[in-house]
């Protein structure tokens, strides 16, 4: 079996076919909405969470309520993070430098493309890497957060956290918004946190006018995230999974293309921009 990474040169003729009928299936959407996890920043450096070599493969499940642990000690949460970030900025071998050094990668760009190509709609991400962002996607819903945010828990404000300092002696950072001074922290969703009403409701309505949804580098295991393709798969979008390995979507896909997001994807672009250049 050729190396399924990299199709293309002497590509396994399985592959080839299921990339040939997702395209089929793209170049005839009439809104495609896309939903990625961590496997689409695989090739920008970054670990995935599960799986092998994942983060929490390798270091163990961070714990399930970390929000409600969050809650009982504000100061405290911010002290340790501000300990645990001194730690990373030393170790070129930590997720935070891994993260604070990726670059956008050849899966980020074709999702952007198909964007201009006016073919994907909207892109719901489960990872908080801002690498879609930097790579121009802009119809976007970072259902989990923006690790380069800040969010205020009382009045959901947002700043940039390089413009939002947080001073040490004055913990847990509060909102700069007058008359709120909420609890700020790290504009990413814990564990137990509820996500933003707003990031829902826009998740489920690009769900329900979806006609195809690609699923992209994601164990399907988180929800509400993983329930939005099946909320399009209801009203009778099809799936097109682009994943090395099978998930719980794979039985709901019209195909799964098996193989690593930064090879499969910019083929799929390429074919796609073709037949639309065609008219096909
Ligand atoms: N291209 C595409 N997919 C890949 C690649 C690749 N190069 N490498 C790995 N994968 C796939 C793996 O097979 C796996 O199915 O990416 C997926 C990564 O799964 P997870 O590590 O579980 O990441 P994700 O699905 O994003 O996790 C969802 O869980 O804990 C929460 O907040 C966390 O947002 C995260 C959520």
């Amino acid at each position: 079996m050729d190396d399924p990474a990299s199709p293309g040169q002497g590509r396994d003729g399985e592959l080839a076919a299921t990339i040939d009928r997702a395209v089929e299936i793209l170049a005839r959407a009439q809104y495609a909405v896309v939903l990625t996890g961590a496997g689409v920043s695989k090739e920008s450096g970054i670990p995935t969470f599960r799986g092998e070599g994942g983060l929490w493969t390798v270091n163990g499940e961070p714990p399930m309520n970390g929000f409600q642990l969050f809650l009982e000690d504000t100061a405290g949460w911010w002290r340790q993070r501000l300990e645990r970030r001194r730690a990373e900025e030393g170790d070129p071998a930590s997720f935070a430098r891994a993260v604070d050094e990726a670059r956008p990668n050849a899966a980020h760009e074709a999702l952007a493309e198909l964007e201009r190509l006016g073919v994907v709609k909207h892109v719901i991400t489960q990872n908080v890497d801002d690498l879609h962002r930097r790579a121009g996607q802009h119809a976007i819903t970072e259902i989990h957060g923006n690790r380069h945010w800040m969010r205020c828990l009382d009045c959901g404000a947002r700043w940039p956290a390089s413009e939002f300092p947080v001073d040490e002696n004055r913990l847990p950072p509060r909102c700069a918004r007058p008359g709120c001074a909420g609890v700020v922290k790290d504009d990413t969703v814990m564990f137990g946190e509820p996500i933003p009403d707003e990031a829902l409701a826009r998740c489920d309505a690009e769900s329900r006018l979806a006609d195809c949804f690609l699923i992209v580098g994601t164990s399907a295991v988180v929800m509400p995230a993983a329930g939005f393709p099946l909320l399009a798969w209801q009203r009778g979008a099809a799936l097109v999974e682009i994943n090395p390995e099978p998930t719980p979507l794979t039985g709901y896909a019209e195909v799964s293309c098996r193989g690593a997001a930064g090879a499969i994807l910019p083929e799929l672009v390429s074919a796609v921009r073709t037949r639309r250049s065609a008219g096909a």
